[in-house]
């Protein structure tokens, strides 16, 4: 038997979403690069879901439908208020909540193309209803209610803090949002492909999603490199603080990369974003920290960052608190999920590989009473 560790170079499905060609990324065909300069983020969404752009007036009817799906039951609200709020990971309540909405939806089991559809939409419209919710019932405080007149990044940042944002910072966070809407067959999405290649349903799909990406060699590196910058603190502490890891054989978060070779295409926008953020908030020392945490480990292992690492200080700059990190890039790859799991219900077989057997040779079953 082949055995493929950890599936690397296994090619698992086809998919007309998105591509990773020699360090290329592009989704439905649009480089990545273009996609971060140029689109809004529902633009993103029907782009993965359609695998066309929309028009002026679809892109306007597409965030009205979004829009007018982002509020979450009271049920949920008040199931949000049960949690054990301040022990709680926002990852693994988020997995709990997805879960808990589908028990709300009517549809949750109706398998007609139409209804996947429809719980897409309101999967993606309601994610980052519940992520803000979870973060201010945690702080003692009420729930902002989503607006219909701001757009997805804006909404989700208005319902976080309760004030309408910045320009700026609505612009870094959808382009933060479009960066991280799709990424071929990532662990994930992989996942998620999975659990519904058994049909099982949309909402089992994204909830067995949500917990692959909780994981610090996936989503989770995002909220472990902060960490790591606050421990460092300081441009003087990089040196020390880095070659001990990599003596000591630790991985860095937020470098790396199963399928790019030569970096990935993703960081350099966070970078720029990070540079330009940090010194409008004063704080430049974590773009310079990073700069020089970057420098020593493509220097010593030429390893070069991955999305994760740039987007730390990006998000830490917009004051999103550091374990809100990974909910942010599921509410972005919520999309991602999404166009899978339909596309997956299109032309579905069960997912199921082999294990090489690598344990005993046959054995004599012996009796309880026997066994000494
Ligand atoms: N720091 C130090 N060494 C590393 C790192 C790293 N971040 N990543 C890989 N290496 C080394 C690793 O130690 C190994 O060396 P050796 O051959 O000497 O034992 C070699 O590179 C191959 O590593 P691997 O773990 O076998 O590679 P992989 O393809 O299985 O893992 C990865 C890919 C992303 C899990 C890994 O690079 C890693 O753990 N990175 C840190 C966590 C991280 O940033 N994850 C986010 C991934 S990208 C976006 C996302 O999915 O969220």
């Amino acid at each position: 038997m082949n055995t493929a560790r950890g599936l690397e170079g296994v090619v698992a499905a086809t998919s007309s979403i998105s591509s990773i060609i020699d360090d290329k990324l592009t989704y439905v065909g649009y480089d990545i690069d273009d996609l971060a300069e140029n689109a809004l983020f529902e633009e993103v969404v029907f782009l993965l879901w359609h695998r066309r752009l929309p028009k002026k007036q679809e892109l306007e009817d597409f965030k009205k439908l979004l829009a007018e799906n982002a509020p979450i039951p009271k049920e949920l609200i008040d199931h949000l208020k049960s949690y054990p709020n301040q022990k709680v990971h926002p990852m693994a309540a988020l997995r709990t909540a997805v879960s808990f909405l589908g028990l709300f939806d009517d549809e949750a089991d109706v398998f007609t193309k139409e209804a996947n559809y429809n719980k897409a939409v309101r999967l993606q419209a309601k994610i980052p209803t519940i992520v803000a919710a979870f973060s201010r019932i945690r702080k003692g405080l009420e729930p902002v209610e989503p607006r219909k007149d701001l757009n997805f990044a804006a909404n989700f940042l208005y319902m976080l803090n309760g004030e309408e944002p910045d320009q700026v910072a609505v612009e870094a966070f959808n382009k933060a949002l479009v960066l991280h809407a799709d990424h071929e067959l990532n662990a994930s999405t992989f996942t998620a492909r999975v659990c519904v290649a058994t049909l099982s349903d949309v909402y089992s799909g994204v909830t067995s999603a949500i917990s692959a990406l909780k994981g610090p060699l996936h989503g989770g590196a995002n909220e472990q490199v902060m960490k790591m910058l606050m421990e460092i603190g300081s441009v003087e502490n990089v040196e020390p603080y880095i070659r001990k890891k990599l003596a000591n054989k630790e991985k860095i978060m937020g470098f790396g990369h199963r399928v790019y070779r030569n970096g990935d295409p993703r960081a350099k926008h966070l970078k720029k974003m990070s540079e330009k953020l940090t010194k409008l908030t004063g704080e430049p020392k974590w773009y310079d920290i990073s700069t020089k945490i970057e420098s020593i480990v493509t220097a010593e292992k030429n390893i070069p960052p991955n999305v994760d690492f740039y987007s730390a200080s990006v998000y830490h700059s917009l004051g999103i608190e550091h374990d809100l990190f990974t909910p942010i890039f599921a509410i972005s790859r919520m999309s991602g999920w999404l166009a899978h799991i339909l596309e997956q219900y299109e032309n579905n077989r069960l997912i199921r590989p082999r294990a090489e057997y690598v344990g005993p040779g046959k054995q004599t079953y012996v009796k309880l009473e026997d066994r000494g």
